[in-house]
């Protein structure tokens, strides 16, 4: 009888990880769907993903840890080069403050765009453009992720 209990008392735990797991990667399957779909607005001047090439905006390939203002062979604003000489690295923390009004973390950016409202939309736009590397290729694990890394 003892080992039954003990055997039932392993189970549910196991139950418990297992539902704890599922829910973390249905939360993030949730916020890269959403983030797909807010891409949706920068897509007007940005690409993202295999062969991803300047557009109006930079190629947002491997964006994170890059420094602001240095995709290769793009034409920036003078705002964003002092930007990123002055120390700016795309991070979690930057990218957040930088989409939910652009025009006030970069003065005289030439993003014309006026920022996202909601923050989870930022989160999940951030979750989105995370999963694509140096290739635009998806991460095999995009939640192994070390912010400045
Ligand atoms: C109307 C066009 C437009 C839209 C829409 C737009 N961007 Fe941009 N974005 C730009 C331009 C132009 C730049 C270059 C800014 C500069 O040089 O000052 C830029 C720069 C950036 C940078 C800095 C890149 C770097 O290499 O330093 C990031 C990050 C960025 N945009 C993210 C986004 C995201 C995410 C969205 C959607 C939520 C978005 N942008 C929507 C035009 C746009």
């Amino acid at each position: 009888m003892k080992s039954g209990k003990i055997y039932s008392a392993t189970l549910a735990a196991l139950a418990f990880l297992f539902a704890a797991h599922a829910a973390q990667s249905q939360d993030l399957a949730q916020d890269l769907a959403l983030g797909e779909k807010v891409y949706k607005k920068c897509k007007a001047c940005h690409a993202v993903g295999e062969g991803a090439k300047n557009k109006i905006g930079p190629q947002q390939n491997d964006l994170f840890g890059r420094v602001a203002g240095t995709a290769e062979g793009y034409k920036y604003s003078k705002a964003m080069i002092a930007a990123g000489e002055a120390g700016l690295i795309w991070t979690d923390a930057s990218l957040t403050e930088y989409l939910k009004k652009p025009k006030a973390f970069v003065p005289k950016t030439k993003m014309s765009f006026s920022g996202l409202k909601k923050d989870e939309q930022i989160a999940a736009v951030i979750a989105y453009l995370k999963t694509f590397d140096t290739d635009g290729m998806p991460e095999e694990d995009a939640s192994s992720y070390q912010p400045g890394s």
